[in-house]
């Protein structure tokens, strides 16, 4: 089968490529025409676990091919992929000018029958809305056009392996042909008969479910899977609080609550909040949708403000141990919104070092793979060659992103190497024990030994 992915970001690359190795033809198209020339160049425009090596495999294949004219893929691919990005606008609603604009030159050019999947995360009723854009724009009477919904779950940093992988498949459809072409399309990794890029002994080999439903129902989907992780997160932070507050021990309770098969262990880690390009976003896209549609989701609204709370959580952690905070040198490791990956859309770090930068900070930072990224974004902040060189000279070091290699320094060194051996570990990723051992003054979050407030009086009889 021929297909077209249009959007060639972390969603699109990794789908194209996925789907190529899988045996498919893929024509990949960009409007970026930087991008085109980076992927036709043979490498890949981001860090992306595995991706490169996926990508060049099936271009020398003949499988992935990449353009910059959305009309010559529509004119040789009867289905079509849409995987460009939705940002948030000033009012959390998503974006959806580019998937209009996709819309718009498909139905400018298509001939015949297509199948156009909406991949971007979108709003519920957004496939209603491109059925009827097909309706009214399209210029050819032969054009005869399906809209499905396939929302995509991966996680950056080990994408490929959920390309590969996934928890379940779902598609929303409204037509017998449509779920049989997208079925279609899946049977490899449905059935797990690819040979696995991702695993030598591949040991995940059951079958994939394969969850079918309305076109409304599988947008929703989405956007309920990301505000309920976030909620789990915001969720635990709020108890990791409670913790500091009352001497408790929150790695202790996490572990504990986690083990309820009920709640799970997952998305329980406490820390500075999360970023990316998807869960702040798509909590408040989420938001919009249902408040537009007249429903109470003020339980999503805290989430998304105890998350925004973090930041000033982690601000006034520092200043309260630095005292004054202008001109002193602060260190950071991790810039990314996660490990694994080069993406700094939204990311906990940027937020936290944009203010402490306000404050006068003198902010030095490494981050093993998003300093590019970074130093488009927040300019100001003195780059460093590696993790010693920013902790070097500095009164304090926040852990912002846990990258294992931050797990595997010389700890002696980055003591002797500060002014202050002071530690901020915004993501627990340390041992407190370890940490005392080597002299430093440790800080993490929701740990009970810094227990602030005194117990209230017990009341007699
Ligand atoms: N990044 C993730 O982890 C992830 C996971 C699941 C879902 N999503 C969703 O998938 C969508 C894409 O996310 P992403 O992270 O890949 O975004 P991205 O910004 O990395 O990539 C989007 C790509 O689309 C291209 N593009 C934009 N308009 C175009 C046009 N008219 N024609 C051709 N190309 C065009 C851009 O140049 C860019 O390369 C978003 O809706 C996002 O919410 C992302």
């Amino acid at each position: 089968m021929n297909i077209a992915v249009i959007g060639a970001g972390y969603v699109g690359l990794i789908t194209a490529a996925g789907l190529a190795e899988t045996g498919q033809r893929v024509i990949c198209v960009d409007d970026d025409l930087r991008k085109i020339e980076i992927l036709n160049s043979g490498a890949i425009p981001f860090y992306e676990p595995g991706l490169e090596e996926l990508v060049r495999r099936n271009r020398q294949a003949k499988r992935l091919e990449f353009i910059s004219k959305l009309e010559d893929a529509a004119a040789e691919c009867q289905v079509i992929f849409i995987c460009v990005g939705t940002p948030p606008q000033e009012s959390g609603e998503a974006d959806l000018s580019s998937v209009e604009l996709v819309a718009r030159r498909i139905s400018g050019c298509a001939r015949g029958y297509h199948l156009v999947i909406e991949k971007s995360t979108v709003p519920v009723q957004t496939g209603r809305r491109l059925q009827k854009h097909f309706a009214i724009y399209g210029s050819s009477s032969q054009f005869q056009c399906d809209v499905a919904s396939n929302p995509e779950f991966l996680r950056e940093g080990s994408g490929v392996e959920d390309f590969f992988h996934p928890d379940r498949i779902v598609v929303g459809v409204e037509s017998e042909k449509a779920a049989t072409l997208l079925k279609e399309i899946y049977q490899p990794v449905l059935e797990q008969t690819f040979a696995c890029p991702v695993h030598d002994d591949c040991g995940k080999r059951s079958r994939v479910p394969f969850v079918v439903t309305d076109i409304n129902s599988a947008e929703l989907i989405k956007h309920a899977s990301n505000s309920f992780l976030a909620m789990k997160i915001s969720f635990i932070n709020m108890i990791a609080d409670l913790c500091e507050a009352v001497g408790a021990n929150v790695g202790k309770v996490a572990e504990a609550l986690g083990m309820d098969e009920r709640i799970g262990a997952s998305f329980l880690r406490p820390g500075v909040g999360f970023g990316g390009s998807c869960f702040p976003k798509d909590l408040q896209a989420f938001v919009r949708v249902g408040e537009d549609a007249g429903c109470d989701f003020s339980l999503l609204r805290e989430v998304e403000r105890i998350n925004q709370r973090r930041i000033d959580m982690v601000v006034s952690k520092i200043k309260n141990e630095l005292w004054v905070v202008r001109g002193k040198r602060v260190g950071v490791w991790g810039l990314a919104f996660k490990p694994r990956t080069d993406d700094v859309r939204s990311a906990p770090a940027l937020a936290v070092i944009r203010r402490l930068l306000a404050e006068g900070a003198v902010v030095q930072a490494y981050d093993p793979q998003a300093m590019e990224k970074a130093k488009a974004e927040v300019p100001g902040i003195e780059y460093c060659a590696d993790a010693y060189a920013a902790a070097q000279g500095a009164e304090a070091l926040l852990a912002l992103t846990e990258w294992d290699e931050f797990l595997h320094l010389d700890l002696a060194r980055v003591r002797q190497s500060m002014v202050r051996p002071l530690i901020f570990d915004g993501r627990n990723m340390f041992s407190r024990a370890i940490m005392s051992e080597h002299g430093f003054e440790y800080l993490d979050i929701g740990s009970g030994g810094s227990a602030r407030k005194p117990l209230p009086d017990a009341k007699q009889g």
